[in-house]
C-alpha cells in the first residue's frame, strides 16, 4: 500500500541528489557498523515510547531495513505498527524482517516531505524516526515537527535519532573523529580487521569529515531542532544520548 499514492523509482521521494536505491543496498549490508551504537539507540527509543494497549501503535518515518521496527513490536507486545519508507528496497527489506509479527505490521511508501501522508490513518502513541529527518531542510522540519504534534495521540511522544549539525568548525571536528573512532571499533569487533570500517571511508560516509558532503544530507543544529518542538507545543522535550554527531531526542504531546 502506498500511503497517500507514493511510489518510487531510482531515487525516493528527497528528489533530485536524494537517497538512491543504491544507498539502500548499501545501507542494509553496512548500517550495523556504520551507525555508533545501534543497539543502544534502538533500545532507547524503545524505552521512551509510551507502553501501547490493545488497538495502539507506533509509527515509524523511513523505517529502512526494519530494525528498530523490529525492536519496538518485541518489546510492546501489544503495539501495532505502521512502517513507512520512500525505497522499494527497504520496504522489501523490511516487510521480510517484519512478517513475523503478522497484521502488527504494516509497511507502506512515502515521501517524508510530502505533506498529505500526514494525515495519517490512525492517532499513533509515538512516532518515531532513525537517521532520516536530516534529508529535510530546516523549514521541513519545524513544519514536520508542527505536523507530527497534529498527529499524536495525547500523550504520545515525538522520538527522533538522527544526524545533527554540529555548531562550530571545531565541534564538526569532534563529531568527525568521534564517529569515526566508534565505527572503527565497531568493524575490530566484527572481524579484526577492519573491513566494515574500511568501506566507511572509501563511501566516504562520514559526512562531518568528507569534503564533499551529499546536498542530501542537511542536519541542523539539535538545539535548533529542540525549540521547534517546543515551538510546536512539545513538553518534555529532552535529548537522550548522543555520539559522533549522532542525537537521539524527543519531545511529548501533553495528555
Ligand atoms: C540512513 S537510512 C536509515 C534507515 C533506518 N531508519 C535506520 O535507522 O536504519 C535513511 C532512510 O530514509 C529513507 N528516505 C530518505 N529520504 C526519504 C524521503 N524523502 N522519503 C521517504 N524515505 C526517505 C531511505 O529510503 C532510507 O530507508
Amino acid at each position: 500500500m502506498a500511503v497517500n499514492g507514493n511510489s518510487n523509482t531510482g531515487t525516493n521521494g528527497a528528489g533530485d541528489g536524494g537517497w538512491r536505491e543504491s544507498d539502500s543496498d548499501t545501507f542494509v549490508d553496512w548500517g550495523g557498523y556504520f551507525v555508533p551504537h545501534r543497539d543502544s539507540q534502538i533500545r532507547i527509543i524503545c524505552d521512551l515510547v509510551a507502553p501501547a494497549g490493545n488497538g495502539d501503535g507506533y509509527v515509524e518515518l523511513c523505517c529502512g531495513a526494519g530494525h528498530l521496527g523490529e525492536a519496538l513490536l518485541r518489546a510492546h507486545p501489544r503495539a501495532r505498527l505502521l512502517a513507512l519508507d520512500g525505497s522499494a528496497t527497504m520496504r522489501r527489506v523490511s516487510r521480510q524482517r517484519l512478517e513475523q509479527f503478522g497484521d502488527r505490521a504494516e509497511v507502506a511508501a512515502f515521501d517524508l516531505a510530502d505533506g498529505g501522508w500526514r494525515r495519517l490513518p490512525w492517532a499513533p502513541l509515538a512516532v518515531v524516526s532513525s537517521l532520516a529527518i536530516h534529508h529535510l531542510d530546516g523549514d521541513q522540519k519545524r513544519r514536520l515537527f508542527a505536523d507530527m504534534y497534529g498527529a499524536l495521540k495525547p500523550g504520545g511522544s515525538l522520538i527522533i535519532a538522527d544526524l545533527v549539525e554540529p555548531t562550530t568548525r571545531p565541534s564538526r571536528a569532534v563529531a568527525a573523529w568521534t564517529w569515526d573512532a566508534a565505527v572503527r571499533q565497531q568493524a575490530m569487533a566484527h572481524d579484526g580487521a577492519g573491513d566494515p570500517y574500511r568501506r566507511f571511508v572509501e563511501l566516504d560516509w562520514n559526512l562531518y569529515a568528507s569534503g564533499e558532503p551529499d546536498p542530501a544530507d542537511q542536519p541542523s543544529p539539535l538545539l535548533d531542532q529542540l525549540n521547534w518542538l517546543t515551538e510546536a507545543n512539545f513538553v518534555d522535550v529532552d535529548v537522550h544520548w548522543m555520539l559522533g554527531g549522532h542525537a537521539v531526542f524527543s519531545g511529548r504531546k501533553a495528555a
